[in-house]
């Protein structure tokens, strides 16, 4: 199904086309593939150009590297130990350019995350993003120094069968995608709901 907006313009199918699996497939991902998703994050734009994103990543393959990055997640996102990629995103917390707070530096973390998902999806791989997990854990376990933090997890990996996955998870891997409506979050001139 095309997503449209009111004015009938489609939306990109790399918009349309991404979503948050929790289902995924044994295939793995290759470093070259990898390579890409970062380097697409690395074109963001961001705050005063200090490209203050950060990821720490691990394969499947890589088992201690891998295991100490599932070993981040809260319980509920156990199903991401199935996805081939983990990782970490992190935060510059202070401009390089005179140490003052850069109070963007999530946001722009978020941007260049955005770039990723779409690259992924472009390559036919899944990205589900996860704010369940230990950002103190990860900053002692990882290695992150002072003036970093961790911002998200992710896991990435091509999509899997939905029967592999218990009901409650499954319902939630089919249901429809819900959102706002535009006019919900989208204002001409002023704050106004509707
Ligand atoms: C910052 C962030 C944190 C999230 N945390 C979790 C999480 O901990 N567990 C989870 O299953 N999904 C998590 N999600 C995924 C969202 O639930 C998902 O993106 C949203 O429901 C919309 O679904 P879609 O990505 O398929 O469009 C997170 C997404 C973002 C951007």
């Amino acid at each position: 199904m095309t997503t449209t907006t009111d004015n009938n313009i489609a939306i990109h199918t790399l918009i349309e086309n991404r979503w948050s699996p929790r289902a995924f497939s044994d295939e793995s991902v290759g470093e070259e593939q990898l390579e890409a998703l970062f380097d697409a994050a690395r074109w963001a734009p961001s705050a005063m150009n200090e490209q203050p994103w950060r990821f720490i990543y691990a394969a499947k393959e890589d088992k201690a590297a891998f295991d100490r990055l599932s070993g981040l997640l809260v319980e509920g996102n156990s199903w991401a130990k199935n996805a081939a990629v983990l990782f970490v995103s992190i935060a510059k917390t202070a401009y390089d350019f005179n140490g003052s707070p850069n109070k963007h530096a999530w946001h722009d973390v978020g941007l260049a995350t955005g770039n990723l998902l779409l690259q992924a999806t472009d390559l036919g791989l899944h990205v589900h993003l996860m704010g369940g997990f230990d950002a103190a854990k990860a900053k002692k376990e990882l290695g992150i120094p002072d003036g970093f933090e961790a911002v998200a997890m992710g896991a990435i990996g091509y999509v899997g069968d939905p029967e592999t996955l218990p009901e409650n998870l499954k319902a939630r891997e089919l249901a429809t995608r819900q959102r706002k409506p535009l006019n919900e979050i989208a204002f001409k001139g002023e704050w106004k709901q509707k």
